[in-house]
């Protein structure tokens, strides 16, 4: 089955076709980055009118890279929610109307377990259950995954997410926007143990994330410095700040993989891309007993692959949406208040 994804909850518009949930027959995103940039993060109103300016060029371009026509279109998946809700309409305005006019079913997809769905491109089978921590610049999350459409909360961040900690901290240091990728780089040259900034871990049994204190630990040190910084301050800074995300990210997911007996963590969303983390989560020396696994660095930033097979998987078991579908701004106000 030949399903159509299209992705629009934040600032990047994309459109991909894939088969059988499996088959990558393209992937299309246009990014807004340089759109938000100067704002120092996504500013709602330009992404939905971006969005809807680059939508159908877009998901054209998706097809003709598969050398598809409408006719081929299978099916459509398209994401729900969460994300911004004007942004998503847009998405789910051409999913409805391509749906309609095709007459094929269709279903709409929650972006976090999209985002999951990826990595169902790379193994043949999966044991389930296993545990996904989802991080990005909207979302911390960690679940239990029982199927490919069965996932359940078992944590989430409290204030801010990992990645946006990435880009709040990048733009402390005047380093530009999104930051996640720069502080990454630079870190690579400072020292990781330099500065101490807090872990916090919450309660002994707790699988919640909280961000917003490193992020103002960080913004002490900065003023305590006062004046410039130097090139090899950025760094230090850097480093540290990463390790000490990064320390939080492995030591909750490996709390919540020895509380739910399970042995595999997936690691899903932007901040996957990280080049620290990924290290840390494949070092045996480090998370000893647990097999970590990461989409290639293209599949972990937002991208209408993930909510094609996501789709794939929710129209295998027979889920359809109807026209009365309607977008959601917050994880577990899947019921239409917005
Ligand atoms: O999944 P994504 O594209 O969008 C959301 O759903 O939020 O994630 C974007 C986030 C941004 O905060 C960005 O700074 C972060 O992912 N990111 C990284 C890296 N690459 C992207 N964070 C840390 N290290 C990276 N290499
Ligand atoms: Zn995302």
């Amino acid at each position: 089955m030949k399903v159509l994804g299209i992705e629009s909850s934040c600032d990047e518009t994309a459109a991909a076709l894939v088969l059988d949930g499996r088959g990558i027959l393209s992937n299309v995103v246009a990014s807004q980055v340089s759109l938000h940039g100067k704002y120092g993060g996504v500013v709602p109103e330009l992404a939905s009118r971006r969005h809807a300016e680059t939508i159908l060029p877009v998901v054209e371009e998706a097809l003709s890279q598969s050398g598809a026509g409408l006719q081929d279109i299978e099916a459509i998946a398209v994401t729900q929610g969460p994300g911004l809700v004007g942004s998503l309409l847009v998405g789910i305005a051409v999913a409805k109307s391509l749906a309609y006019v095709l007459n094929v079913p269709w279903v709409g997809v929650n972006h976090i377990h999209s985002h999951i769905a990826a990595i169902f491109l790379f193994e043949p089978t999966w044991r389930f259950p296993f545990i996904a921590l989802v991080v990005s610049g909207g979302h911390t999350s960690l679940f239990r995954v029982e199927s490919h459409t069965q996932m359940s909360l078992l944590g989430r961040t409290r204030d801010d997410a990992a990645g946006e900690a990435f880009d709040k901290v990048a733009q402390l240091l005047g380093l530009g926007y999104p930051g996640g990728e720069i502080i990454d780089r630079l870190g690579r040259e400072g020292d990781r143990a330099a500065i101490p900034f807090p872990r916090t871990l919450l309660e002994p049994e707790s699988l919640d994330f909280s961000f917003s204190g490193i992020k103002t630990a960080v913004l002490h040190h900065v003023k305590r410095l006062g004046g410039k910084l130097s090139l090899p301050q950025i760094q230090e800074i850097s480093a540290s700040f990463q390790e000490a995300v990064v320390d939080t990210l492995v030591t909750k997911a490996l709390r919540a993989a020895d509380k739910e007996s399970t042995k595999d963590v997936v690691v899903v969303g932007g901040v996957a891309c990280n080049s620290r983390l990924r290290e840390r989560f494949t070092q045996g020396k480090y998370t000893s007993g647990i097999e970590a696994h990461f989409p290639p660095p293209a599949l972990c930033t937002d991208n209408a692959v993930m909510v094609a097979v996501a789709g794939f998987h929710l129209l295998q078991e027979g889920f359809r949406s109807d026209l009365s579908l309607n977008a959601y701004s917050r994880l577990g106000r899947e019921n239409g208040q917005g």
